[in-house]
C-alpha cells in the first residue's frame, strides 16, 4: 500500500522486439490497473545485460519500450512510468535482497536453466542472481500486485519467499505480493512448434506475431500457423496448434472457448485462421499508430522518462530508508 492505494508494478525487458506474447499476457492488461491501483510499469534495462547486449540498440528499445507503455493506453500522468537504470536503489536493494536468497532456490529458476543452456559461453553471476534483481523491483514499491504472463510466476513465487523470510527477522518490512495473470493468454505458444512458449528471440520468424509486424505480415504468419489434420475448430487435447489459436483469439476478443467453437462450426481452419489474423491485426493498428507518433516526439518521452524516475525514486527511497535502519546501516 502507498498513501491507502494498493499497488500494482510490472516490468518488461527492453530486449528484442516484444511479440503478441507479452501483448497480452502483459501489456494489454496493464491499464485495467490504473483506476484502482497505483501503479509502477518499469522497463528493466538493468536485467537486459544478463545477456550480451549492443548498446546503440539497447538505447533505443529502452525509449521504445516506454513509448509502447504509452501506446498500450497507460496514460503517463496516471501511471509512474520509467526506466530502471535511472533509479539506483533498485541496485542498492537487489544487493542486500541477495543476502537474504539461497543458492539453492536461484538454481531452481526455470528461466536461469533456459538462459544458461542458450548462452552457455556466458553464464554470469547476474544471470544467476537476476531474481533478486527482480524481487527489488517488487518489493522497493510495497507492491501488492504484480501482473504478469505465466513464465514469470515462479520468480514471483520467489519473491514472496524472500519477502517472507526476511518479514520474519523484521517484521512488516515488505508488503508480501502476488503475481496477476490474465484469464486468457497468460501462455502464448509459437506457431510452428504450437509445444513451445512463444518467444521473442526465436530463430523462425515464422513462429513469433510480434506487436510492431504489419498487418499483411501478421495475417501471413496466421495463416502458416501449424495445426493438425483434423477440420474442426475446437479445444481438444492434442490439438495444441488450433487451442493456441483459440487462446490468442479468446485474448483478443473476450470470447469463451463454446462461443468460438460456435462461431466457427462448419468452417474449415482457412476462415479461423484468417479471423484470427484479422483480428489481431485490427486491434494493434491503433497501438501501432501511436507509437510511431510517440517515436516521433523524442523531447515528449524524454520528459515522461524523468517524471517517471522522479516519481519512483520518491517512493523507493522510502522503503530503502526503512530497510537500511532495519539492518543496522547508518543512514
Ligand atoms: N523478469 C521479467 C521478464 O523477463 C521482467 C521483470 C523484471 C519484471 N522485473 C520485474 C516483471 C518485476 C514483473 C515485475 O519478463
Amino acid at each position: 500500500m502507498l498513501n491507502d492505494r494498493k499497488v500494482s508494478f510490472s516490468g518488461i525487458q527492453p530486449s528484442g522486439n516484444l511479440t503478441i506474447g507479452n501483448y497480452l499476457g502483459a501489456l494489454k492488461n496493464f491499464p485495467y490497473y490504473t483506476e484502482n491501483y497505483k501503479c509502477f510499469y518499469c522497463v528493466v534495462d538493468m536485467h537486459a545485460i544478463t545477456v550480451r547486449q549492443v548498446p546503440a540498440e539497447l538505447r533505443r528499445r529502452t525509449s521504445e519500450t516506454l513509448a509502447l507503455y504509452i501506446a498500450c493506453g497507460l496514460d503517463p500522468d496516471k501511471n509512474t512510468l520509467y526506466v530502471q537504470s535511472h533509479v539506483p536503489a533498485h541496485a542498492e536493494l537487489a544487493w542486500i535482497l541477495n543476502c537474504f536468497t539461497m543458492f539453492g532456490e536461484l538454481s531452481r529458476m526455470t528461466q536461469f536453466k533456459d538462459k544458461s543452456a542458450r548462452h552457455a559461453d556466458n553464464i554470469n553471476a547476474g544471470l544467476f542472481t537476476y531474481p533478486a534483481l527482480m524481487a527489488a523491483d517488487i518489493l522497493l514499491y510495497q507492491t501488492d500486485v504484480v501482473p504478469i504472463g505465466a513464465d514469470q510466476k515462479q520468480h514471483v513465487e520467489l519473491t514472496r519467499n524472500i519477502a517472507e523470510r526476511i518479514n520474519q527477522i523484521y517484521p512488516d518490512l515488505f508488503t508480501v505480493p502476488e503475481p496477476i495473470m490474465p484469464q486468457a493468454g497468460a501462455k502464448i505458444m509459437s506457431l510452428a512448434d504450437p509445444t513451445k512458449k512463444m518467444s521473442k528471440s526465436d530463430e523462425n520468424e515464422n513462429a513469433v506475431v510480434r506487436i510492431l509486424d504489419d498487418r499483411d505480415t501478421i495475417i501471413r504468419k496466421f495463416r502458416r500457423a501449424v495445426t493438425d489434420s483434423d477440420t474442426c475448430v475446437r479445444f481438444a487435447e492434442g490439438k495444441d496448434g488450433i487451442n493456441n489459436l483459440m487462446t490468442i483469439y479468446a485474448a483478443f476478443t473476450g470470447k469463451s472457448m463454446e462461443e468460438i467453437e460456435r462461431e466457427f462450426e462448419g468452417r474449415g481452419y482457412g476462415d479461423f485462421k484468417l479471423a484470427v489474423g484479422e483480428t489481431c491485426a485490427d486491434q494493434l493498428a491503433p497501438v501501432q499508430a501511436e507509437f510511431k507518433k510517440l517515436c516521433a516526439d523524442k523531447a515528449y518521452l524524454e520528459a515522461q522518462m524523468k517524471k517517471g524516475a522522479d516519481e519512483a525514486a520518491y517512493y523507493a527511497r522510502k522503503t530503502l530508508s526503512k530497510v537500511k535502519k532495519k539492518l543496522g546501516f547508518i543512514i
